[in-house]
């Protein structure tokens, strides 16, 4: 019987795949904890809400929450710009919106609201949400991102608190997937694709 190649094989007829660690678990989790106190700092006293992008967003969500003390409330958006390809087409499209409480523009009127999302990569998808969130009157708005690929920037955002600056690659692990696949990752690493195992890179 031919020897498997430990990480390599996969189930018949799929393309080879393999992930390789850029940041460890620990290390998102120190890095996390220090964002948390950091934002409470900057907001001292004030209650919270984390507007979290669906689905990448949700484990730096639900962890930074966890780590922010006082008062923290959080809801859900869900953008789609990707599709099953590894680049983005440019076009972001509002999927799922807050959850409106009274009139159309209430849920974030008047709060500090912090956009988290899990990585910045053109940035289309932030610009895009900021622009919607600041017609509806927040009180701050500011971003935490997990990721930042600022090689791959082209609308001019910027995030206010980042967890890891990456180089330009494709990278799983930890809510970012490739085609819906490796989200429950507790790392994050970089996508090995093909026979040969190479990076995809990321405006592949
Ligand atoms: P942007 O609009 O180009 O900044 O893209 C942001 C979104 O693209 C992120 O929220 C991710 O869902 C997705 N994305 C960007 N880079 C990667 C990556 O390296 N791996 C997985 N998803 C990515
Ligand atoms: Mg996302």
């Amino acid at each position: 019987m031919p020897k498997r190649k430990k990480g390599r094989q996969q189930s018949s007829g799929a393309p080879r795949e393999r992930v390789r660690v850029l940041i460890t678990g620990g290390r998102i989790q120190r890095r996390i904890m220090a964002l948390a106190r950091e934002i409470r700092k900057d907001f001292p006293g004030e209650p919270l809400h984390l507007v979290s992008v669906l689905k990448g967003g949700v484990f730096f969500l639900t962890d930074l929450a966890r780590n922010i003390p006082g008062e923290v409330s959080f809801d859900f958006i869900a953008v789609s710009s990707y599709g099953q390809k590894t680049h983005s087409s440019g076009q972001v499209r509002l999927t799922r919106d807050l959850e409106l409480t009274r009139d159309l523009d209430s849920s974030i009127e008047g709060k500090t609201v912090i956009v988290v999302e899990d990585i910045l990569d053109t940035g289309m998808t932030l610009q895009y949400l900021l622009r919607l969130f600041q017609q509806r009157k927040p009180k701050h708005l500011r971003v935490a991102v997990l990721l930042d690929k600022p090689e791959r920037r082209i609308a001019a955002v910027h995030a206010d608190y980042v967890g890891f600056s990456i180089p330009n690659e494709f990278v799983v692990g930890y809510g970012l997937d490739y085609a819906e696949r490796y989200r429950n990752l507790p790392y994050v690493g970089v996508l090995l694709l093909g026979p040969g195992l190479k990076k995809k890179p990321a405006e592949d």
